[in-house]
């Protein structure tokens, strides 16, 4: 009768399912930089379903869409593009509709372009959404005059002829949108250029960027692909950086490669895995690039944008190829939590970011269907991670175990934490792990609360999605796996979960 046993006790040995499941966490209260809360933005280029169906009926707004996104608190809202941007004209929409011109959207599937959501329109979103506006301009085939002209049409409150055709368009005010893109990808959909042609052109168009008053510009210059090193180095070394808010960096995590990028909902243990592991390089990426900064400026005045990341997969079946729609799973969400950690984490120099896409394009919030809607795992996590919005970033320290498949190992749990300005602690755990439960020690230093109260998101399978039929499927629930032990915590965390929790 005892052999059974002895041998399953050798089974479970040699397949880890003993290994350790304890992480020793501590968490500092030291004179940490500000969350910026423009960390938690969003992307929504003129591409597929996101603009048209998505935030756009054809003559009106859509506010159920707009609804949930004020919930999570959106900072920013990032458009046209993205590749759109390079190829997009201001002027041919504005003004009354039927008048506009019509177009090809030559950059996403060949698409006619009726122009009924442009500047006026896309204004008047950020305006419901309570968000800042961050135009990305047009160096690929635009000119410096026509980037000069949608400014001063944008930002000028005296008499000339282009405010006054803002003022008959409908918005006497100027709209003051301070977060200006110099080109999207000018190494690549932007123009292929060289670093050091970008940078001329980089000091040519923001030459002809005007602050008006009331509006000064925070200028984002075009910034590396990924671990492209050199592109920073070059950017750094040439462009003014008194005259640079920001460089952007775009990362996408991708399970297979550009050509096979996988299914967004038929994948196993081996792509889950790859996912997480490509997920977890923006550290490595962000870290590098934040040093090449730190040569040029030790002060860190000048901001690292990621401003498009996100997992990037195939898209679903029977769907556009160039509508890049895909579904959204629980182990996108977990992506999601990973990254914010990520970027929370290093909060000194990335004080921007944009997930892409926000609704029916890549890593959505937000999915439609005519005048249906549903709300994503990873809106879930932008719910839950809002209380990190503007406040201190905390010092973390993390001993995890690690998560092993097939050979090759990452980090099982990540973590952020920070302080609002109410005095609340609130801790963004994550384990990407999908078998093993990890049990968090937290000690605290600088730090005392007496209650721990948290919210839960998980789900049976990390393929679990929301869908039309199951539109509640993976969602956060209340959370009673965390104890104060002393001075300090302990969590439960569950497999393939994201917990947020809150010290008081
Ligand atoms: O988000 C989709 C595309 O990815 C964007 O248009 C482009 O900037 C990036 O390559």
């Amino acid at each position: 009768m005892k052999k059974p046993h002895f041998l399953l006790f050798l089974l479970a040995a040699s397949t880890g399912l003993f290994a350790q499941t304890q992480v020793s966490l501590t968490i500092r209260d030291t004179a940490g930089p500000v969350i910026s809360r423009n960390i938690y933005g969003h992307f929504s280029e003129d591409l597929g379903r996101c603009i048209y169906d998505g935030f756009w009926t054809g003559d009106h707004i859509r506010m159920d869409v707009v609804d949930a996104l004020r919930k999570i608190r959106v900072p920013v809202l990032r458009w046209p593009g993205g590749c759109y941007a390079d190829q997009y004209h201001w002027a041919d929409a504005i003004g009354p509709r039927k008048a506009r011109k019509r177009t090809v959207n030559t950059t996403w599937g060949m698409v006619s372009e009726d122009n009924s959501f442009g500047t006026d329109e896309f204004l008047q979103l950020c305006g419901l959404l309570g968000c800042q506006p961050y135009i990305a301009g047009n160096v690929g085939t635009g000119t410096p005059q026509e980037m000069e002209n949608w400014l001063e049409y944008l930002n000028y409150n005296g008499k000339s002829t282009l405010s006054d055709l803002r003022r008959q368009n409908g918005h006497e005010q100027p709209y003051h949108v301070s977060f200006w893109g110099v080109g999207n990808e000018s190494w690549g959909c932007g123009g292929n250029m060289t670093p050091e042609f970008y940078s001329d052109q980089y000091r040519r168009y923001s030459e002809f960027c005007k602050n008006y008053p009331g509006a000064p510009l925070k200028l984002v210059a075009s910034g590396p692909n990924g671990d492209d090193y050199h592109w920073t180095e070059v950017l750094m070394k040439n462009i003014p950086l008194y005259h640079t808010w920001g460089i952007s960096m775009h990362y996408y995590t991708i399970a297979g490669d550009w050509e096979h990028k996988g299914s967004a909902t038929q994948f196993g243990e081996d792509t889950y895995f790859k996912a997480m592991a490509s997920c977890l390089k923006m550290d490595e990426i962000i870290s590098k690039h934040a040093a090449i900064m730190d040569k040029y400026d030790r002060a860190k005045r000048v901001a690292l944008a990621v401003d498009e990341w996100g997992i990037w997969t195939d898209v679903e079946p029977g769907t556009n190829p160039a509508f890049l729609f895909q579904q959204n799973s629980l182990r996108d969400a977990l992506i999601a939590g990973t990254t914010l950690n990520i970027f929370n984490n290093h909060a000194d120099r990335v004080r921007l970011a944009a997930l892409a896409q926000t609704v029916n394009v890549l890593q959505a919030l937000v999915l439609t269907d005519k005048d249906k809607m549903l709300l994503t795992p990873t809106y879930y996590v932008f719910d839950l991670y809002k209380v990190h919005q503007n406040a201190k970033s905390l010092v973390v320290q993390l001993a995890s175990p690690d998560y092993a498949y097939a050979g090759s190992r990452i980090p099982a749990v990540n973590v952020s934490a920070s302080r609002d300005s109410g005095g609340a602690i609130h801790v963004s755990l994550v384990n990407l792990d999908p078998s093993r439960a990890m049990t968090v020690n937290a000690s605290l230093d600088g730090i005392s609360f007496n209650s721990v109260t948290g919210q839960i998101l998980t789900s049976d399978k990390f393929t679990d999605i929301n869908n039309f039929d199951q539109p509640a499927k993976v969602k956060p629930a209340a959370f009673d796996g965390a104890r104060k032990e002393g001075n300090g915590f302990a969590v439960d965390l569950p497999a393939k979960s994201i917990v947020v929790l809150e010290l008081k």
